[in-house]
C-alpha cells in the first residue's frame, strides 16, 4: 500500500510508464528542448530507476540533443566514429538497404574499450523502418543479483581486459564487420586494451552490476582466452535471458537514453529493405570501479 502511494507521488512533472518489469520506461509530458531544473531532476531519477528511458514525438536538432545531454554531464567525442561536420560530438548511424552490417548488432555496452567508458547514450530516431530495427536492452543489475552467492564471490574478484580491436581493428575494417563505416584498413587504430572490473559499482546508485560487453571482451585478466570464454560467454548468456530484458520499437522522432553502467543493448538487424538513420549523443563516463 505504502509502495503504491509512493509510486503515485513520485513524479509530478512527468509521467513514467514502465515498458517491462526488468527495465525500461517511457516518459511522457516533456519537451526535451525545454527542460527546467525540476523536470530534469525527475528525468534523472527515472533514468536511474529504469536504466533506459524513452520519449516519443520529440523534435531535436543536433544542438538541442547536445543541450539535453549536457544536463547530465559532459559529452563524449567518439575516438573512431567521425562526428557531423559542424557538430563533432554528434554522429549519425546510417544503415542503407545495401549495408549488410548493422551498428550495435551484438550485445554490448558503449565504449567499454575506453579507460572511461560512456555514462549514457542518447539516440534519436530520424528515419526508422516501419517494422524492424528495434533495440533490445538487458539489465545488468538484475543479472548480477540473479547469480548465486558462490558465483558472486567468484565474479567479484575478476578483472576483464577489453579491447578496441574486435570492433575497430584491422580485421574489423578488412571484413567490414567494423562499425566505423568510412574507416579503411590503413586507418584502423592500433590495438588498445583496458582493464575494468567484471562487477562494477554504479557511481550514482551504489548498486553492483555485471560489466559485460560481448563485442569488446578480450579475456579475463590472468586467464587464457579459451578459459575466459567459458566464464564470459556463460555470464553473457545469463544476462540476456528474456526475464532481464526489454525491447523498444522505434518510431520517427523517438528518443532512447540508456545507462551504459548497468545495461547492455543490441540493435536488431531484421530490416533488409529499409533505411534507418539515427542521431547519437554520448555522455562521458568515469572509470569503472
Ligand atoms: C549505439 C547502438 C543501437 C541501435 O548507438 O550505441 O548500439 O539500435 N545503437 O541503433
Ligand atoms: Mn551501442
Amino acid at each position: 500500500m505504502l509502495a503504491a502511494m509512493q509510486t503515485v507521488d513520485e513524479y509530478s512533472r512527468i509521467s513514467v510508464e514502465p515498458l517491462a518489469g526488468a527495465l525500461g520506461a517511457e516518459i511522457s509530458g516533456v519537451d526535451l528542448t525545454n527542460v527546467d531544473q525540476e523536470t530534469y531532476a525527475e528525468i534523472h531519477k527515472a533514468f536511474l530507476a529504469h536504466n533506459v528511458i524513452f520519449f516519443r514525438d520529440q523534435e531535436l536538432t543536433p544542438e538541442t540533443q547536445m543541450a539535453f545531454g549536457r544536463l547530465f554531464g559532459p559529452l563524449n567525442r567518439h575516438s573512431y566514429v567521425k562526428g557531423m561536420d559542424d557538430y563533432p560530438d554528434v554522429f549519425r548511424i546510417v544503415k542503407e538497404p545495401t549495408d549488410a552490417h548493422h551498428f550495435g548488432n551484438a550485445w554490448h555496452t558503449d565504449l567499454a574499450y575506453e579507460e572511461q567508458p560512456a555514462l549514457g547514450t542518447i539516440l534519436y530516431g530520424l528515419e526508422v523502418p516501419k517494422a524492424g530495427g528495434d533495440t533490445m536492452f538487458a539489465n545488468l543489475y538484475a543479472a548480477y543479483d540473479g547469480l548465486s552467492e558462490g558465483m558472486k564471490r567468484m565474479v567479484d574478484e575478476l578483472q576483464v581486459v577489453f579491447t578496441n580491436a574486435n570492433t575497430y581493428g584491422k580485421d574489423a575494417q578488412r571484413f567490414k564487420t567494423g562499425i566505423a563505416k568510412d574507416m579503411t584498413v590503413e586507418q584502423a587504430p592500433t590495438e588498445k586494451e583496458v582493464i575494468h572490473p567484471l562487477v562494477r559499482t554504479h557511481p550514482e546508485t551504489g548498486r553492483k552490476a555485471l560489466y559485460l560487453s560481448t563485442t569488446h571482451f578480450s579475456r579475463i585478466d590472468g586467464m587464457t582466452k579459451p578459459e575466459s570464454r567459458i566464464i564470459l560467454d556463460q555470464l553473457a548468456k545469463h544476462a540476456i535471458q528474456p526475464d532481464y530484458t526489454c525491447r523498444f520499437k522505434w518510431r520517427n522522432n523517438s528518443v532512447a537514453m540508456w545507462d551504459n553502467r548497468c545495461t547492455m543493448h543490441y540493435a536488431v538487424n531484421d530490416f533488409p529493405e529499409a533505411r534507418r538513420i539515427m542521431q547519437r549523443v554520448t555522455l562521458q563516463g568515469d572509470k569503472p570501479f
